[in-house]
């Protein structure tokens, strides 16, 4: 089978880093570039940051296309330094990049799409706004693509940036709300599998023993994610977010789902909230869920073959 053509949306971001690494490992894949959003950071520290990325794995042959600085209703809440360091990616030391980002992320996903009818995966893992755009500008996206997979949400769980919302989700509900309206096929990978994937220490203890350069360079970005999860949330290691999305795209056999209606709460205390229809759209009561299309939802996993997919191809 040939390689599934994936655009790579991303704010990276410790756990972005360790899922292009993974999807860059992965031979079921082809990463056609990178289109980067606000999120974990600025659009211009998180374009920064997929240029360099990109350049440790020695993969400049990939293109970046700078995105959306803003989400589409509201100004951009901010990076979130004390999850993924002051520069997004864990303090690590970043190389001088030399490589330059385009600009215009929308319409490059779109030009994806209409050169590869069919054929290409939107794979988001961050805040869903440069899809919403993309939506909005060149509407046909919505039957040209194969598939919408997204990293965020979270069905039958809390929240993790408020107790009701997932930062994803949070950081632009507007765009949310659009993308899993949509009449495209949509995957979501939330929080009601990815708090249930975490490597351990000891596993994440064996990246710097990589002789793969891009391997070693997580072991110096994951530390300070992993310090704020074991200090905030008493694990030992990491909630593993967006890799799991990339797993999902290699090995969909390893995940169970759903097939729900989804709407994502925009107002008041609950903005960011992924709200699962739980049954049927075609209810005859009127509700915010009907007529929406359904979602398949991802609501568990094999984790622990999740983790060691992810683990014996980054090493
Ligand atoms: C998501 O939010 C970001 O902090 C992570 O990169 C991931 O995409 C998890 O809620
Ligand atoms: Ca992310």
């Amino acid at each position: 089978m040939p390689p599934r053509k994936i655009v790579f949306d991303t704010d990276p971001g410790v756990d972005d880093a360790m899922a292009l690494y993974l999807a860059l490992a992965s031979e079921e894949l082809e990463v056609l570039g990178l289109t980067t959003v606000f999120g974990n950071h600025t659009t211009e520290v998180t374009t920064r940051n997929a240029l360099a990325l990109l350049q440790i794995a020695g993969r400049e042959d990939i293109p970046v296309v700078a995105g959306a600085k803003d989400p589409v209703a509201m100004p951009y809440l901010g990076p979130v330094a004390h999850v993924h360091g002051d520069n997004g990616l864990g303090n690590a030391d970043l190389p001088e990049v030399t490589a330059k980002a385009d600009e215009g992320a929308a319409r490059w996903m779109f030009e994806q799409a209409a050169a590869h009818p069919g054929e290409v995966t939107l794979l988001a893992v961050g805040p869903l706004t440069n899809l919403a755009v993309a939506l909005e500008r060149h509407p046909e996206i919505e039957s040209l693509v194969q598939e919408v997979v997204v990293m965020g949400g979270n069905a039958l769980v809390p929240g993790n940036a408020t107790p009701a919302a997932e930062a994803n989700m949070l950081n632009d509900p507007e765009a949310a709300d659009r993308v899993f309206g949509a009449s495209w096929k949509v995957s979501m990978i939330g929080l009601d599998v990815t708090h249930e994937v975490i490597p351990t220490g000891a596993e994440l203890d064996r990246l710097a023993t990589s002789k793969l350069p891009a391997t070693r360079f997580l072991s110096e970005v994951v530390p300070f994610y992993r310090h704020f999860f074991e200090s905030t949330n008493g694990i030992d290691g990491i909630y593993m977010h967006d890799p799991t999305a990339v797993v999902y795209l290699i090995a969909p056999e390893l995940f169970t789902s759903e097939r729900w209606a989804l709407r994502v709460e925009t107002e008041g205390m609950s903005r960011g909230k992924t709200w699962p229809s739980l049954g049927g759209t075609d209810d005859a009561t009127p509700s915010a869920w009907r007529d929406r299309p359904r979602v398949t939802v991802c609501t568990g996993a094999e984790e622990r073959a999740v983790i060691e997919l992810t683990f014996d191809r980054l090493l």
